[in-house]
């Protein structure tokens, strides 16, 4: 038997699940608004913007005592990108992804204390989690205070655009996160990584 890493310390685990909450509830919250046809709501309206505006304020919350912690704890160097030779690691990784893992070899970047993602793991959560989360949020504290969002860009509203935005990033996330939950079930067994990030034990 292999042996056992503690690698989610409780401030992660409990990041982690408040952070899948907020954003299951802002996704289901979001569609519910932008679908707003009477009949077609998943929620009442002003339900929808109440659950959405309170749950974008603690995700920025949450997201603030995330990128604290990283910053200071051994968690944080897990997001380095070591960029000399990540162009090779992650081609290595992407080859696994789509043959290596159906002849069973073995897996290229196996965890360690020292490595807890794969290259590709790593980028994803980065681009989620410094790239996409930043925006999101910086585009919905814009559209909670329309007074400090520009009231025209390139001749159009700058609420609309400011709106657009929001969505896409939306989308992008929601798409991140299925793309997620399927290499989550990637692991030793279909449902080791969600032990693995309750007990915090891999
Ligand atoms: C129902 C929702 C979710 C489930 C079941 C889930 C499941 C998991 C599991 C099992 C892991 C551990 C495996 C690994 O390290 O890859 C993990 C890690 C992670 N997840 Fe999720 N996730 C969910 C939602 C999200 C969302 C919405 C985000 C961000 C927008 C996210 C970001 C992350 C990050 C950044 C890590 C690595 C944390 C660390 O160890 O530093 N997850 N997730």
């Amino acid at each position: 038997m292999k042996e056992k890493i503690y690698l989610y310390p409780i401030w992660v685990r409990i990041w982690h699940w408040l952070n899948a909450l907020l954003f299951l509830l802002l996704v289901l919250t979001g569609l519910s608004m932008q679908y707003a046809a009477k009949d077609s709501l998943l929620f009442p309206f002003n339900v929808s913007v109440t659950v959405h505006n309170t749950c974008g304020i603690i995700l920025v919350f949450n997201f603030l005592f995330f990128a604290f912690a990283n910053r200071f704890t051994w968690n944080g160097k897990y997001y380095n990108i070591r960029w000399k030779r990540y162009g090779k690691e992650l081609w290595r990784q992407i080859r696994f992804y789509s043959y290596g893992i159906f002849k069973k070899e073995p897996h290229p970047f196996p965890v360690t204390k020292k490595r807890k993602f794969n290259p590709l793991q790593q980028l994803s959560y980065v681009i989620a989690m410094y790239i996409l989360i930043p925006l999101i949020i910086i585009s919905g504290i814009g559209l909670l205070f329309p007074e400090i969002t520009l009231n025209v860009l390139f001749g159009k509203s700058g609420i609309w655009l400011t709106d657009l935005f929001h969505q896409f990033l939306g989308f992008s996330l929601t798409i991140f996160w299925l793309i997620h939950l399927y290499f989550c079930t990637i692991g030793k067994t279909a449902t080791s990584n969600f032990k693995s990030m309750i007990d915090g034990w891999h």
